[in-house]
């Protein structure tokens, strides 16, 4: 959908030529979202504007769908692309809901459509309903930042440019915001080219994510891909030491479950749970009622001699959900000492157990070179149910 070649951009200054955009080419796939991440002037706004033609490209070509955006006349481009600009900039003589429907009162639309358009979009943002009839002044920046956000969607453009679009929101907004982006993106499937500094909203936001350095795109990988295997040492510092933790909130405790889990029923014998374990190589056994429901645990020391498991067993630690991602997993781990935690699914039958050796070897056997450029990223708190 969106198609960047080879583009470079030189601003010719006073003081010498500065070589913003250097020689760049990716791509972003129709209903993709691409963060653009890196350090402060590495050419991330010049790339977008280059996009929507606020800037004229030195070199290269840029398509949106198969049509170089030279081919179009300007005020259509900028119409099919919705600009979040990292000024915010509202109009500062127009109230709250008039700055939002800018773009559909140019469009022609309807008083109440208007209206309707601008209510939806202020609830997107989570902001309050009454704050439409007020002007720019009478907000606080993160709240004006916000209104830039649903001023960008509102005439629902196919392709949208955001610009640092949540960077001035205080962190608990901002996920917020985050959260309910990635529900709307869910649905719509917009293209979109949105800047980020900030490595962990790159890694939940991004389908892809694009790293860029003095004008260069240094790497340009799905978020998973990135943080398993940073190009070089920059984009390694770039992402952090704590990057296998950050891959962890991509990964779904349904992918790590360990099949080999042991089961037993709540009145069997406590021999044939020994067994089992001793069979099974654990620790631990789960022990289950006459519904598959987990009732407790049996530890294999403590298993000498007969007995009904249920007059021996532990409580069961508290289950994860299939839909849990990673970290939760781990972090619980580590708050009750164990290796091991119980997943129930929604009837609160077992679906299986994860351990810190299942947590390690889906994280490996994801970051295969194999695979690499065709892992696909689904937050865990988003996507289907289902990954293939
Ligand atoms: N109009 C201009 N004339 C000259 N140089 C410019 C112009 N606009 C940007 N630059 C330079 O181009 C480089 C890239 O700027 P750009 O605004 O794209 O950075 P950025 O990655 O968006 O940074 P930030 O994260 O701080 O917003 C910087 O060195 C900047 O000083
Ligand atoms: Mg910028």
């Amino acid at each position: 959908m969106i198609r960047v070649e080879n583009v470079s951009k030189v601003f010719r200054t006073q003081r010498g030529d500065v070589r913003a955009v250097d020689d760049v080419s990716f791509e972003v796939p129709t209903g993709e979202l691409c963060v653009l991440l890196g350090p402060s002037g590495c050419g991330k706004t010049t790339m977008m504007k280059l996009v929507n033609r606020l800037l004229q490209r030195s070199s290269g070509k840029i398509f949106i769908g198969e049509h170089d955006t030279d081919s179009y006349d300007v005020v259509t481009l900028r119409r099919n692309i919705g600009y979040v600009i990292q000024q915010i900039g509202l109009f500062p003589n127009m109230t709250v809901e008039e700055n939002i429907a800018v773009v559909p009162r140019l469009l022609g639309w309807s008083r109440s459509a208007r209206h309707d358009r601008a209510r939806e979009l202020i609830a997107m943002v989570a902001l309050d309903e009454s704050l439409l009839e007020r002007f720019p002044k009478e907000l606080s920046g993160g709240q004006q930042q916000r209104v830039g956000v649903a001023r960008g969607l509102a005439a629902d453009p196919p392709v949208l440019l955001m610009d640092e679009p949540f960077g001035a929101v205080d962190p608990i907004n901002r996920e917020i915001i985050q959260d309910e982006f990635l529900k709307m993106q869910g649905q719509l499937k917009k293209t979109i080219l949105f800047v980020s500094h900030d490595i962990d909203e790159a890694v939940k936001m991004g389908d892809k994510v694009a790293i860029f350095r003095e004008g260069r795109l240094v790497q340009f990988d799905a978020p998973d891909m990135l943080l398993a295997h940073p190009v070089n040492d920059f984009v390694a510092d770039f992402v952090g030491g704590d990057r296998e933790l950050k891959r962890m909130r991509l990964v779904r405790v349904s992918e790590a479950l360990d099949p080999r889990a042991p089961t037993v029923g709540a009145d069997d014998d406590v021999e044939l749970a020994a067994r089992k374990m001793q069979q099974a190589g654990t620790e631990f056994i789960v022990v289950l009622d006459e519904v598959d429901k987990p009732t407790g645990t049996l530890l294999s020391h403590e298993v000498g001699g007969s007995g009904l498991c249920k007059n021996f067993q532990h409580p069961l630690p508290r289950p994860l959900r299939p839909r849990d991602d990673l970290r939760t997993a781990v972090s619980r781990m580590f708050t009750l000492d164990t290796d091991w935690l119980p997943c129930t699914d929604e009837n609160g039958r077992l679906s299986g157990v994860v351990t810190r050796r299942s947590v390690t070897q889906t994280l490996r056997e994801r970051s295969r070179p194999s695979q690499h450029g065709s892992a696909q990223h689904e937050p865990p708190e988003h996507g289907p149910a289902e990954q293939t």
